[in-house]
């Protein structure tokens, strides 16, 4: 857990559930308020697996950073949406493998920036944070913190973690990440994971409902919706899957489908 800010920003609505602060409060966090507290209590009575979805997905999370620096070589990370400070955050878990590897986060959500911030702090020689939004990646990807610590000639890896859910077909999302895929370097990857709706297809929907009511209203899909986000790019094995099924690590707890429907894949980019 951070420190946390010594202050929050003006712009913080503290009255309104926020995605990373119900976040927060599923994995046991306390960067959250009692607006927050109260809408995740009435989500986690009506849908208890949102708390093992959202363990699974940083496990997954985990298990990808680790297979990009140690396996794949990659040195260089953008983890947009990349949401409140918790434990194993990406810096900490590529550090593992490389003191050197960088990392820039970046998130629409002041609260994050300003706990993300406080983080940071005591290590500003490999990361930064952003304040940007995932609809408008070139801002991301032309921000002083950007360029500061991503090499656009190097291989990146753009980390799109339990965030592509929460752009509506209407904001295009293929044509956000068409942008992003034209700026980076031949060695990319791209890691998406993703809310499904095919195994509990009305329990999905009800999901929409009730974060229609936050500030982070938001849309489920399914397999072939979402392997279509990897245009461009030729998936590492074993494919999209459930995010429990994606190299497993037997030393991890693991989370069946029913407790973790989101799916989660890693693409090299196919140029
Ligand atoms: C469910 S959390 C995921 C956090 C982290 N990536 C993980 O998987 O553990 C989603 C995060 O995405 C952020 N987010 C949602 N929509 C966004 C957007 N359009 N641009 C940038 N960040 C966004 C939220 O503020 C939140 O912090």
């Amino acid at each position: 857990m951070t420190d946390g800010p010594r202050s929050l920003p003006p712009e913080v609505d503290m009255t309104t559930p926020s995605a990373a602060r119900l976040y927060d409060f599923y994995l046991g966090g306390k960067d959250n308020f009692p607006a927050d507290r109260q809408a995740g209590n009435d989500l986690l009575a009506r849908i208890p697996e949102v708390r093992t979805m959202a363990q699974a997905n940083r496990l997954w999370l985990r298990r990808v950073v680790r297979y990009l620096v140690a396996e794949a070589g990659v040195r260089q990370f953008i983890d947009i949406g990349s949401g409140l400070p918790t434990a194993d955050n990406t810096h900490e878990i590529a550090h593992r493998h490389d003191p050197q590897a960088r990392v820039v986060y970046v998130d629409h959500d002041p609260i994050v920036l300003a706990h993300a911030r406080a983080l940071l702090a005591e290590d500003p020689v490999t990361t930064d944070v952003v304040q940007a939004d995932l609809r408008e990646p070139h801002t991301i990807l032309r921000a002083p913190q950007t360029q500061r610590l991503i090499d656009p000639e190097q291989p990146v890896a753009i980390l799109l973690v339990a965030v592509l859910h929460f752009l509506r077909d209407q904001d295009g999302p293929h044509e956000i990440l068409a942008q992003l895929r034209e700026e980076l370097a031949p060695g990319s990857f791209l890691a998406v994971s993703h809310v499904e709706n095919d195994t509990m297809p009305e329990r999905a929907e009800l999901l929409e409902q009730l974060y229609a009511a936050t500030s982070s209203p938001g849309q489920t899909r399914g397999y072939a919706e979402i392997a279509g986000f990897f245009e461009g790019f030729e998936l590492v094995d074993p494919g999209l899957c459930h995010v429990s099924d994606w190299r497993p690590d037997p030393d991890e707890p693991y989370y069946p489908p029913e407790q973790a429907w989101g799916y989660g894949g890693l693409g090299r980019l196919a140029r």
